[in-house]
């Protein structure tokens, strides 16, 4: 199981635009399902390690670097939970080792928001904010405890999966190196919706395949080969292509361009533009690059610790912003301008734990403007015209 594509290594936490919370979330996740992985891979480095003699010194130097990199992890996992017994090195395997107390994690937290047909409609917010839990619950992958999507009117967690429903919403996820099957050729990837579907025999799903390859701009000598030949660009092509296979007319793009290079990221978003007029095609796009939203979106909701803040139309949210924390994350965008204003505000402090979330505003913790009231009391969102919504007691004031 491990080296794992997406592993946390040390080196994610030294960039500090992560929240360290989402950070050690993210950890204790992979952890509590890593852990065996963990401590197996550890002891085996060991018992190498300790036949030091048949070692060179690169073997050697090798895996006392591997051995440093999964302790950390398990250092990691073990400072969230202060559990002090926890001996990490050398590693004792105790499968019980990482306590874990049930709690509930409120990941999204009561949010509303409609999108219009055609329209694009952005979600930003930083890292750990909920964005991909909210998509992931209007394409079906994750039911809500509470609450509704509706689509077209109809519940869509009232049918069955694989309903007409489910084909009319797909997504298209971040990372285009995880999200294609390594074993299946381009041609079976693309197919893959139309068989779970049932939809037409082999010969009509090769055609369909081959035209939505042409849509994407992929060759039609790609159908026979592997994700793994192609580049990021080039398998992101692949994952829109899929995402388009079974004719859906809404498409939650969960960050579809942040695992591309930045000179690759440009030519997807065209084409997820082209396709979108020529499908009429409805966007949920995912993003914490805000550039882009301001870009691609016709309107905008902002999220803060599984909240939504703010949603307004997009000229509006980035010339007026209301909420304080929409404020921060515009300040935050960098400026190509050498005589512009050097010192800039900044975000301070973490985002809070969402396993202990405050009360009151879910800002408070790091506005400036906050006040006993933003501390005890939860702003709602309220309308300050023309469809801006924003949740701050001070909306009107600021
Ligand atoms: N199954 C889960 N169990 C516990 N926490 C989770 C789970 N899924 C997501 N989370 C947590 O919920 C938060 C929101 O996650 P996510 O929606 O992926 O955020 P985003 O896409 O905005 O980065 C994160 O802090 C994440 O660690
Ligand atoms: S309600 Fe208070 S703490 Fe929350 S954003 Fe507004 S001013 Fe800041
Ligand atoms: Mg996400």
């Amino acid at each position: 199981m491990l080296p794992r594509k997406k592993a946390i290594t040390p080196h994610h936490f030294d960039q500090t635009e992560l929240p360290w919370q989402a950070l050690a979330n993210a950890v204790v996740i992979q952890a509590v399902n890593d852990y065996r992985s963990f401590t197996r891979m550890l002891r085996r480095l060991q018992k190498k390690i300790a036949k030091v003699g048949t070692l060179s010194d690169d073997e050697r130097a090798y895996l006392r670097i591997r051995i440093d990199y999964y302790s950390y992890q398990l250092r990691e996992v073990r400072s969230f939970f202060r559990s002090e017994d926890f001996a990490l090195y050398p590693v004792k395997v105790r499968s019980n080792a990482i306590r874990t107390e049930k709690r509930d994690v409120k990941a999204v937290d009561d949010i509303s928001f409609s999108i219009g047909r055609g329209e694009t409609f952005g979600l930003v917010g930083e890292s750990g904010c909920g964005k991909s839990t909210t998509g992931k619950a209007i394409v079906r992958l994750l039911k809500p405890t509470a609450g509704q999507v509706l689509f077209e009117g109809r519940d869509i967690f009232a049918g069955k999966t694989g309903d007409d429903l489910s084909q009319k919403i797909q997504i298209i996820f971040q990372d285009p190196y995880s999200s294609l099957d390594p074993r299946f050729t381009v041609g079976r990837c693309i197919a893959e919706p139309l068989k779970v579907h049932k939809v037409g025999n082999r010969s009509e799903q090769e055609a369909r395949v081959r035209s939505l390859m042409n849509d994407v701009g992929l060759r039609p000598e790609a159908y026979t080969k592997y994700p793994h030949e192609f580049s990021g660009g080039q398998r992101q092509r692949i994952g829109v292509a899929r995402a388009l296979a079974l004719n859906p007319s809404l498409i939650v793009c969960d960050e579809p361009v942040s695992a591309l290079d930045v000179s690759i990221q440009a030519q997807i978003l065209n084409l997820m533009q082209d396709l979108q007029e020529k499908y009429s095609l409805t966007y949920l796009f995912i993003s914490h690059n805000l550039a882009v939203v301001e870009h691609l979106c016709d309107r905008v909701a902002v999220m803060y610790l599984g909240n939504l803040v703010e949603t307004a139309e997009t000229e509006t949210l980035f010339c007026h912003p209301a909420h304080p924390y929409t404020r921060a994350l515009l300040d935050a965008i960098p400026v190509p301008d050498p005589d512009g204003p050097t010192m800039r505000s900044t975000l301070e402090g973490d985002v809070p734990s969402l396993m202990n979330p405050p009360a009151g505003c879910c800002f408070h913790t790091r506005c400036p403007h906050a006040c006993e009231r933003c501390r005890l009391e939860k702003p709602a969102l309220q309308e300050k015209g023309d469809g801006h919504l924003v949740a701050c007691h001070l909306a009107d004031k600021l």
